[in-house]
């Protein structure tokens, strides 16, 4: 079982910036990454849709041979993670915006976090606030169609811009001092989010926590290494138009199959 991949899973491409971090910290890890294109954006669609593609993208994982799972999306943590712990038997870290880690570095008391709609109305990020940041402001920002126009149009693109001015300006009106990047798509626009905040205001993404997180999880499996740090990409939608996504975002092609859970 050591030698079998990990399986990452998120929306679209927003999961390769956790990606990186994983294999950064996993060398001696093989991956097997889905991209669910087909439904992208992920972040207006009901919650038990994605619950229910969640599960069904868990259960078609596991029958690959995948050891652990990474769910590399907010959106499919807020509305699926429980399904899916539930549902299969394996090691599943899910990500979800860092609202803890926030609370330790701000120094002004304000909090900002920018997520899709789904993961911001979900009971799940109304505890994580509830639990740790009641004594904090936070300021939630929805970001309706960001992550798309990251992937369609790319990240320095006019569209993406134009977004940007509008989803940022209330945290720079409310002074905050730390913004949590609570979506897997938004660290490709972390520069200009931060363009657009005072000078010194800290940016989190959930990237490294994770990669600690599910290196802890496979030890205690007795599932650490067996790989040789291959990685497989594959997508719900069509490998074209997607291959030419990566294309943009990286400046390099990658191979990327089709696949259907
Ligand atoms: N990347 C996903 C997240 O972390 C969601 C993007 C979307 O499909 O709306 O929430």
């Amino acid at each position: 079982m050591t030698s079998h991949p990990i399986a990452v899973f998120d929306s679209g491409l927003g999961g390769l910036t956790v990606l990186s971090a994983l294999r950064e910290r996993l060398p001696q890890e093989d991956f097997f990454y889905f991209a669910d294109t087909r439904f992208l954006p992920y972040g207006d669609r009901p919650e038990a849709f994605l619950r229910d593609r969640g599960v069904l993208i868990a259960r078609a994982l596991v029958r690959r041979g995948a050891k652990a799972l990474v769910i590399a999306c907010n959106t499919a943590t807020a509305a699926a993670a429980e399904a899916i712990r539930a549902a299969v038997d394996l090691p599943v870290v899910a990500l979800e915006p860092g609202v803890k880690p926030a609370v330790a570095l701000t120094r002004s008391g304000v909090i900002g976090v920018l997520a899709t709609t789904r993961t911001l109305e979900s009971e799940r990020f109304q505890r994580l606030v509830g639990n740790h940041a009641n004594q904090h402001r936070v300021i939630a920002q929805a970001c309706p169609g960001l992550a798309e126009a990251i992937e369609a149009e790319g990240p320095d693109s006019p569209r993406v811009a134009s977004l940007l001015d509008t989803f940022v300006a209330p945290l720079a009106a409310a002074a905050a001092d730390v913004v949590v990047l609570g979506c897997t798509h938004y660290p490709w626009v972390a520069a200009a989010i931060a363009q657009r905040m005072p000078v010194g205001t800290t940016l989190l993404d959930t990237g490294e926590p994770v990669a600690r997180q599910l290196e802890r999880l496979l030890a205690a499996g007795s599932l650490l290494g067996g790989g040789e740090g291959r990685m497989t990409v594959a997508t719900s939608g069509a490998p074209a138009t997607v291959i030419a996504t990566v294309d943009r975002l990286f400046g390099h092609k990658l191979n990327i199959e089709h696949w259907e859970p």
